[in-house]
């Protein structure tokens, strides 16, 4: 990343949060947290694999294959152009070196020119058909459950526990997703979510002194944001504990290619039995309460209450549990990295930043410190608005989906066949040239003059579009204002971001805050009337 005026300049690697591109990415990133030499590790780990990916090769006899075989020979498919690499590794290798460079693209931007923006390849054991082009895109994801369906790898789903809305199909996902939306939606976010996610900031932000590490900050707050929208809990000492544990859930998402070898999945799938524990005691006592009529306001109050008048029975603990564990998933790595990178994009744009403190500013400046923001605050905030699109377009924290096909699909002009995989890369057409201006170049301005492009899907389309994608703007929104009304900052070290393993900064973005000294006076004040209660 490197800053060229006011602009900067995206580059490096690759991401894919929920599907299997990520695979055994994580395993390299481990070393990295570990502050080991992130080098011999990763070649190690690559090399390790491309043995034990030599061995399988050996083993299933696949050496009848002979190096880049070309694809689309059959007789009645014609697969869009590509090759297919190596036998059972295919492009595997490719594909991870290529984002380890400083390209966001590497892999899909040198097929997109040599085969266009639809073509085929081999990656993580499997025939793959990728595409980069938007109209592709939206025909895939709009026929998601008719022509097309989600598809996990199975040591995802052990992950996200089997009654998760991301593996459910059919109506009941129909049925389960717009229940998660009618949680979400904006109404229920105006009526009661606001003022929560405004005060967890807030107190998040009162702890802040000197160097803070960005990342991990953001991810405190998204947890705390979501066990209170999920189940109603106040952070403590019990949310804390369970955040630790729940890292290492999300630690085996990202080593999945061979998970019986893994010790890190292994440790994941523990992690995430002591997390369902912990839920399934919280669910328990609930449904007691909910029996002797004592009613919350959130998504397990839904839940409960969906299962009565659906006309079937009511769900299980056991559905329940998954469910939660699963929108805990889907939003909290999300979340949290979208928030760093905005504040890393924006530290890297001084005019950027200058004009989001201005709008703010003059938020804040109509209320007194301790006033929450309400609705209306966060619909005034054009500016905030185009850098929150601008930082998911260039960041792209899941960089597409995986699909299989569920018949034989025609699609410009090739056929592919019934249960091929299928990539949506959503990234590769928001940084084509041909789709957004300058598209590598992180640019809010682009969003005040067309803000309706149809060719931008940071949260998916379709079926399966991103239930939580107006609670995460919030989240957003409401961090940022707090963040620059109280804080000036500087980063504590050059970070820059990188897509490999997954879209992040390197060092989890330290930076090193001042409090702003306008709002000094009032911070004292709320500071003296926080220790007179203790
Ligand atoms: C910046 C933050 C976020 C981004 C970029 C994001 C992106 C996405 C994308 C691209 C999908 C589509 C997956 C697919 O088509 O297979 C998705 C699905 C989903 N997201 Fe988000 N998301 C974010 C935040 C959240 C939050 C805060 C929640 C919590 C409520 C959430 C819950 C979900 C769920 C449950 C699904 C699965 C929907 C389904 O399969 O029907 N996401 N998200
Ligand atoms: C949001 O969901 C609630 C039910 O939970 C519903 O009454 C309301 O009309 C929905 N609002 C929008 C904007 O869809
Ligand atoms: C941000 O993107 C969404 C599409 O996801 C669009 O509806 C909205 O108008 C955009 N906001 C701005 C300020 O351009």
């Amino acid at each position: 990343m490197q800053l060229f005026g006011n602009t900067i300049r995206v580059g490096a690697g690759q991401t894919q949060l929920l599907g299997e591109g990520m695979l055994f990415q994580r395993a390299v990133d481990r070393a990295k947290e570990k502050k080991l030499e992130i080098k011999t590790k990763v070649n190690k780990i690559r090399m390790d694999y491309f043995l034990l990916s030599l061995l399988f090769t050996f083993s299933l006899s696949t050496l009848t294959f002979f190096l880049l075989r070309r694809t689309g020979t059959g007789r009645k498919t014609r697969l869009p152009p590509g090759t297919i690499g190596l036998p059972f590794i295919g492009e595997t290798l490719q594909l991870i070196s290529a984002y380890k460079t400083e390209n966001p693209e590497p892999f899909i931007d040198s097929r997109v020119a040599k085969y266009g923006p639809v073509f085929t390849t081999h990656v993580f054991g499997e025939r793959t058909v990728f595409s980069a082009d938007p109209e592709t895109n939206r025909f895939i994801l709009q026929n998601e459950g008719r022509l097309f369906e989600s598809s996990y790898p199975g040591s995802i789903s052990n992950l996200v526990g089997k009654h998760s809305l991301l593996l459910m199909r059919g109506c009941l996902h129909r049925r389960m997703h717009s229940l998660t939306m009618s949680f979400a939606n904006s109404t229920i976010i105006k009526d009661h979510l606001l003022v929560d996610i405004d005060r967890l900031v807030r107190l998040n932000l009162e702890s802040w002194t000197g160097r803070v590490l960005l990342m991990e900050e953001a991810k405190k707050i998204t947890f705390e944001l979501t066990l209170k929208q999920l189940l109603s809990i106040e952070p403590c000492e019990w949310t804390e504990n369970l955040r630790k544990i729940y890292m290492r859930v999300i630690e085996g998402f990202f080593c999945i290619p061979i998970p019986m070898f893994s010790i890190t999945y292994r440790r994941a799938i523990k992690a995430r039995e002591r997390v369902a524990e912990a839920f399934r005691l919280v669910v328990m006592q609930r449904r007691r309460e909910s029996e002797r009529g004592m009613k919350k306001n959130d998504m397990l109050a839904a839940l409960f209450d969906s299962g009565g008048d659906g006309g079937g029975v009511g769900f299980t603990d056991d559905e329940i549990v998954d469910f939660l564990v699963s929108l805990l998933v889907a939003g909290y790595d999300t979340t949290s990295t979208t928030m760093t990178l905005a504040v890393k994009f924006l530290t890297d744009t001084p005019l950027a930043l200058a004009q989001l403190k201005e709008e703010q500013d003059e938020i804040r400046a109509k209320k007194t410190d301790s006033m929450p923001l309400e609705w209306e605050d966060y619909k005034s905030m054009r500016f905030t608005q185009c850098v929150i699109n601008e930082t998911l377009r260039v960041s792209n924290i899941i960089s597409g989906v995986f699909r299989r096909t569920m018949t034989d699909i025609d699609i410009k002009g090739y056929r592919i066949p019934k249960g091929s995989k299928v990539f949506t890369s959503l990234r590769a057409v928001h940084l084509g040239q041909e789709n957004f201006k300058d598209a590598r170049v992180f640019d809010p301005w682009r969003w005040m003059k067309s803000s309706n492009p149809t060719n931008f899907m940071p949260f998916g389309g379709g079926p399966r579009r991103c239930p939580g994608n107006e609670l995460a703007r919030v989240a957003l929104s409401v961090f940022l204002h707090h963040l620059v009304t109280r804080f000036s900052w500087e980063p504590a070290e050059d970070d820059k971001v990188v897509y490999f393993p997954t879209t992040r900064t390197q060092k989890r973005y330290p930076i090193i805050v001042k409090r702003r000294s306008n709002a000094v006076e009032q911070c004292k004040e709320y500071g003296m009337e926080k220790s007179s209660k203790v």
